[in-house]
């Protein structure tokens, strides 16, 4: 029996997909189908017949690749694109069409929601233009279809669907002022010359692709959106990938909850900021002590002269009194870290955890601030405690896994990226 890892090696120089990132289980059972399909019960004349087909290559790779993705994944990056395009983008852009790329697209959600969130801000649909590029054909056709069923519509504000789509049968079929300005090629983002003739993009949108990448692929697709992103563009990432981009040399733009880079740092009276918001913090730039501004809320009383830190502790919830008055500083340390206010989200979810000591979306909460400060060490264990109260929280899971890699533990990194994917399979089920 020949050992797979030759099929693996084969996905890693051709697609750059990591055994070890999506779980060799997942590449064996794509294996599986094939032969079972091939009628071919042996692995190493299914390796032979791989090798002089190129038909067989395309298919396994369609087997293989997770095509996951829906309508305005993450909203808040969404948000932050249509800010600082209105804000500062078409200020600084007058009379140039922007240019956006979706890469990975998948089944094209993400370029639709592009679209649909430039034309909700009363952007006309010929100025601008996005190109969503993916290797699966089969995954472009249903882009290029536009007919979506509900799995594409996830999340509880989907009144886009009422704006944009026409039912039909079962499925909503997408309107066609929001497909002309987008256009879907196939492409391997790992081939030297994807998109050389193109002009380059002032938005990339390349999330959820990195964290099934090897490391060399890694750094492949990092350069090529340096090279495929104006001076001043934005590359956008999944939430547990922005750090390796900016580990390997890109610019964090530090607001939570949306996973930003772009090429260089740039100096005083940077324009990257949305025009809606002061950024608090510059992150890697400057201290994290002076990110942690004031609280914005009375503390409450016993909390003077404690460090946020000293408030995560398992301690028995108080009064139901003094409990409901607490009861809205989990809303407020959301809606200030949201803002961008992190030392005061910090402060107010430590004292919200002092009252609700199990509270997983208070520990998850508390990672991400963490995460944003630069605190991993912290953000491990707020990330550990949600997962320990919560073992199917996918976020948690990923975002742990991101940072144990960090650190060097790639194999637990990947049992828990393993653990997340199969989370969201299960939900995606449901
Ligand atoms: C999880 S989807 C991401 C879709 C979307 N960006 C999102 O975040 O919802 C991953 C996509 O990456 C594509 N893909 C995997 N390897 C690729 C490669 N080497 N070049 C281009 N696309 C690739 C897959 O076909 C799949 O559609």
């Amino acid at each position: 029996m020949m050992s797979p890892s030759r099929i693996d090696s084969f996905l890693e120089k051709t697609i750059g997909l990591s055994a070890e990132a999506i779980g060799s289980e997942v590449i064996a059972k794509a294996v599986r189908l094939r032969m079972a399909d091939l009628g071919l019960p042996d692995v190493a004349d299914y390796y032979g017949h791989l090798m002089a087909s190129e038909k067989e290559q395309a298919a396994l790779i369609e087997a293989v690749v997770v095509p996951e993705t829906w309508f305005f994944r993450n909203k808040k990056t969404f948000r932050f694109l249509v800010d600082y395009v209105t804000g500062t983008w078409f200020k600084e852009n007058p009379g140039r069409p922007l240019r956006a790329l979706s890469i990975p697209c998948s089944t094209g959600e993400e370029a639709y929601s592009i679209a649909m969130s430039l034309m909700d801000a009363g952007i006309q649909n010929n100025r601008f233009h996005i190109d969503g590029v993916d290797i699966s054909e089969t995954a472009l056709a249903g882009a290029r279809a536009a007919l979506y069923a509900r799995a594409s519509f996830r999340g509880e504000d989907l009144s886009f669907r009422e704006r944009y789509f026409d039912p039909e049968g079962d499925a909503f079929r997408l309107h066609d002022d929001v497909r002309q300005p987008v256009r879907f090629l196939r492409g391997n983002i790992l081939n030297e010359g994807i998109l050389a003739d193109q002009e380059p993009y002032d938005f990339i949108f390349c999330r959820n692709l990195l964290i099934y990448l090897s490391s060399r692929a890694k750094q492949r697709t990092l350069e090529l959106m340096v090279r495929l992103l104006t001076d001043s563009g934005i590359l956008f990432l999944g939430h547990a990938e922005r750090e390796a981009a900016v580990l390997w040399g890109l610019v964090g733009i530090p607001e939570f909850g949306v996973f930003a880079c772009r090429k260089e740092r740039k100096e005083k009276g940077s324009s990257i900021q949305p025009a809606h918001e002061p950024r608090p913090c510059r992150r890697r730039f400057e201290k994290v002590e002076r990110c942690l501004q004031p609280p914005r809320l009375a503390a409450p009383s016993h909390s003077v002269g404690k460090s946020p830190e000293s408030f995560i502790t398992e301690r028995a919830p108080n009064d139901s009194a003094q409990s409901s008055i607490r009861g809205d500083l989990f809303d407020e340390a959301q809606r200030l870290a949201d803002k961008g206010a992190l030392g005061s989200a910090l402060e107010l979810c430590g004292h919200f955890l002092n009252d609700h000591p199990i509270h997983v979306e208070a520990h998850f909460l508390m990672g991400l601030i963490y995460e944003a400060l630069d605190r991993q060490e912290k953000a491990e264990q707020s990330f550990n405690k949600a997962i320990y109260l919560d073992p199917n929280h996918s976020e948690a899971l990923n975002h742990l896994s991101f940072i144990v890699e960090n650190r060097g533990n790639t194999a637990r990194a990947a049992h828990l990226r393993e653990r997340a994917q199969r989370v969201s399979r299960k939900q995606a089920e449901i």
